[in-house]
């Protein structure tokens, strides 16, 4: 073979791989409109991090601990208490029924969102960022600067606190989408700080509802309604090998809680429960509850920010809601102090915010990398006993 066509063929493929490298960055949804019949090598994950790899995996469908928001609020608020606690234990997750978000305002955010999807792939595009702090962000996979496989998902970011800040930046297309944002953020937001109040009292670092010492509680929930709020819409296309790919890798959320609102059509979202991924089985009008990262360290543990994934349908797309809340962008995330004691040490470091973003700016989103990154082991917590006693 003469040196020059080997360098021909060399160069067609570099060329080849630019050009594709490009395309996976539009996203997959712009992939699929031009026809597929096969995942491109980019989003074909490892043999073992496939789907279906284990026989028991996704075998059973999970009717995950279920929470009455109607009984939180009334009589039965202490017994309800157990069960919510009960489930952050144990599941990292719950479905939340009664919750009395109206059905048109979630219907209004799941057309709105459907729309700007629809969109031209020209107007969607003009909000891609590689910049991960812009306050609107449509994008594809997890972190499509650092992912070695892609995942099978775009989606739509947008910060949501202050609003009157960010609200000029959110997509003026389609119509109707800014507005059925504004309503559905406000809601979620008052649906979150009642959810917060639940979780403190759960955790006992707030009183029971009768002999509650208003300004001790008031304090601890002034930071939470300062806190942060992202509304992620993701979408899924439906896929021609749905055995070879995943539409979100096993992660964990970031923050304290994520406020889900599932496709009640089309199931996907798997938990990982008692050592096997399990799907979960939606209920209508209910949202899936899960912990972050940051209530597992608020709670020095207690409460599990459990890993999840998402699969993909080969005959139908599928779209999800997320919002994701936590404390202010300026807080330190750290364990509770009335929940360190003698019998159960610090768990896990101090975390900022911005070392946050940063981690997640430079690595690869998997399984709970981050969290990881903050757990104090024995050698870590003596480490840290010797430098702030010196
Ligand atoms: C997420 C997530 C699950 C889903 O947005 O973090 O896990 O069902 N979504 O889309
Ligand atoms: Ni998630």
């Amino acid at each position: 073979m003469s040196p020059a066509f080997v360098l021909e063929v060399q160069t067609n493929r570099e060329e080849e791989e630019l050009v594709e490298s490009h395309e996976y960055h539009d996203g997959v949804k712009h992939l699929c409109e031009r026809g597929l019949a096969k995942v491109p090598r980019k989003y074909i994950l490892p043999p073992l991090e496939r789907p279906f790899m284990s026989k028991k995996d996704g075998a059973t469908n999970l009717k995950l601990p279920v929470i009455d928001l109607a009984k939180l609020q009334g009589p039965d608020r202490v017994h309800t208490l157990k069960s919510l606690s009960k489930a952050c234990e144990e599941y990292g997750f719950f479905q939340l029924i009664n919750h009395g978000i109206a059905s048109e305002s979630v219907l209004n955010m799941f057309q709105a969102a459907r729309k700007f999807f629809e969109l031209p792939f020209e107007e969607r595009s003009k909000y891609m960022s590689k910049d991960q702090s812009v306050p609107v962000r449509y994008g594809t996979s997890f972190n499509q600067n650092k992912d070695s496989v892609f995942c099978w998902r775009d989606f739509l970011k947008l910060s949501c606190h202050p609003l009157s800040d960010v609200l000029p930046n959110w997509p003026s297309s389609p119509a109707e989408l800014r507005q059925a944002v504004v309503n559905y953020s406000k809601e979620t937001k008052s649906l979150y700080l009642m959810l917060v109040k639940a979780v403190l009292e759960s955790l006992g670092l707030v009183e029971t509802a009768e002999n509650a010492d208003e300004n001790d509680s008031c304090d601890h929930l002034k930071e939470f309604e300062d806190g942060s709020q992202l509304i992620v819409a993701n979408f899924y296309p439906s896929c021609p090998e749905p055995d070879l790919t995943l539409g979100m890798t096993p992660h964990s959320d970031y923050g304290f809680l994520t406020l889900l609102l599932p496709d009640e059509e089309v199931k996907g979202l798997q938990i990982q429960h008692e050592g096997r991924w399990v799907t979960v089985e939606p209920i209508p009008n209910s949202f899936v509850v899960n912990v972050g990262d940051h209530l597992e360290i608020f709670s020095n543990g207690r409460y599990s920010s459990v890993l999840h994934r998402v699969l993909v349908n080969p005959f139908k797309s599928r779209m999800s809601i997320a919002s994701l809340h936590s404390l202010p962008f300026n807080s330190m995330i750290r364990p509770s102090p009335k929940l360190i004691s003698d019998a159960n040490p610090r768990r896990y470091m101090d975390t900022d915010f911005a070392s946050f973003i940063g981690y997640m700016a430079s690595h690869e989103h998997k399984n709970k990398n981050f969290l990881e990154s903050r757990r104090l082991t024995q050698k870590r917590r003596c480490m840290s006993f010797f430098f702030l006693n010196k």
